[in-house]
């Protein structure tokens, strides 16, 4: 296999730090797995945890070893107690910041379902799609496309943390839906691989992991939301509630994203990923609503309010990223990072690689 078909699935290359934690946690994983220093996060608290770089990208180096894991990192720090702990101390910096912006939202009483319909009538977000459809030219195209492929190469992987952690008619209508995704096992079927051809035909790098490092915290966060409400089964509801919103607020966009491809030129090959979601998420978000939302709080009806909190969670911080690729363009900037932006030295002191901590990974970077 060539070294360009290796990278199509990962694992993706270390990223380049944006401040002192993370570059503590990537100078950490280019060893053998050890433990960091105690204090490391302690007393974090950024004035907006959603688009601080830094915590951003610790929290994705740390989700990530959950997925892919990094090229050349030991897989053992997937479960390193002191990693975890840091891992800990972000996410509580990051979820109390997402129920700082959504609030508790209250569930009607016609339901669940009749919640999110709500929720969703009531996004009035920025309108990313309508531009792409109508006026973006192939340079903000190529950025849309950089900035959801951290997504797309892993199309549905999140939310398929809940599988086994549900019974009944929630899991039935996951697995629906799931499968679809995963392309009911054809290989050409999958979404993601649907995406990468998309990103082919853009002339952009269709490995794995490949646009990390120039997308902003931002964009980080829609992908860190996911995994926060997948890597923790207290919020099962949250991860069901993102699920259903992401599917009741896709047909259309999609529909849009495609005929601003097909108007800048491009074949259907290129615009296959985003006509494919037009039919499936129609179907999609029915299931998503009805039967996987509204089962699981039949079964489980304390979870109704967790579900709207990940739905409303899921739309805000969608919002949020269609603001800044807008503000972007609308300011004549790229809406992504400099490609190489300079590496932080740490500012918290390091514990120091044991000699011999644990058998050494055959390729560490
Ligand atoms: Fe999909
Ligand atoms: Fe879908």
């Amino acid at each position: 296999m060539s070294e360009s078909a290796d990278r199509r699935y990962g694992p993706a290359t270390l990223p380049t730090a944006r401040g002192p934690l993370s570059a503590a946690v990537v100078q950490a994983l280019r060893h053998p797995p050890h433990d960091l220093p105690a204090d490391l996060g302690i007393g974090l608290y950024p004035s907006d945890p959603i688009t601080d770089e830094d915590l951003q990208l610790t929290l994705f180096l740390c989700y990530e070893l959950h997925y892919r894991g990094w090229l050349g990192v030991d897989e053992s720090w997937e479960w390193q107690p002191t990693l975890l702990a840091l891992r800990a101390r972000c996410e509580r910096v990051f979820e109390t910041a997402l129920r700082r912006l959504v609030g508790a939202p209250s569930v009607p009483a016609a339901g669940v379902a009749a919640g999110l319909a709500e929720l969703v009538a009531a996004d009035d977000g920025p309108a990313l799609a309508a531009t792409l459809q109508r006026s973006a030219d192939l340079t903000q195209f190529r950025e849309f496309v950089a900035h959801r492929s951290v997504y797309h190469l892993r199309e549905a992987d999140p939310h398929s943390w809940a599988l086994p952690r549900l019974g009944g008619p929630a899991k039935a209508a996951l697995v629906e839906i799931q499968t679809d995704e995963y392309g009911n096992g054809r290989l050409d079927r999958m979404h993601a691989e649907l995406f990468r051809s998309t990103l082919d035909r853009l002339g952009l790098d269709t490995g794995y992991g490949a646009h990390i490092d120039v997308v902003p915290a931002v964009t980080l966060a829609t992908n860190n939301l996911m995994s926060l409400f997948g890597l923790h089964r207290r919020l099962r509801g949250a991860l069901l509630g993102h699920l259903a919103a992401f599917e009741m607020t896709s047909s259309l966009p999609n529909r849009r994203y495609g005929n601003g491809l097909r108007r800048l030129g491009f074949d259907e090959v290129a615009t296959r990923f985003y006509d494919e979601h037009v039919e499936a998420d129609a179907v999609h978000e029915q299931i998503a609503a009805h039967d996987m939302c509204g089962g699981l709080v039949r079964v489980e009806p304390a979870l109704a309010s967790d579900v709207l909190f990940g739905a409303a969670a899921g739309l805000a911080v969608d919002r949020l990223f269609a603001a800044h690729l807008l503000d972007s363009w609308a300011a004549g900037r790229s809406s992504l990072r400099p490609p190489a932006p300079p590496a932080v030295p740490p500012k918290v002191s390091l514990v120091a690689a044991p000699a011999v901590a644990s058998p050494a990974p055959s390729a560490l970077v």
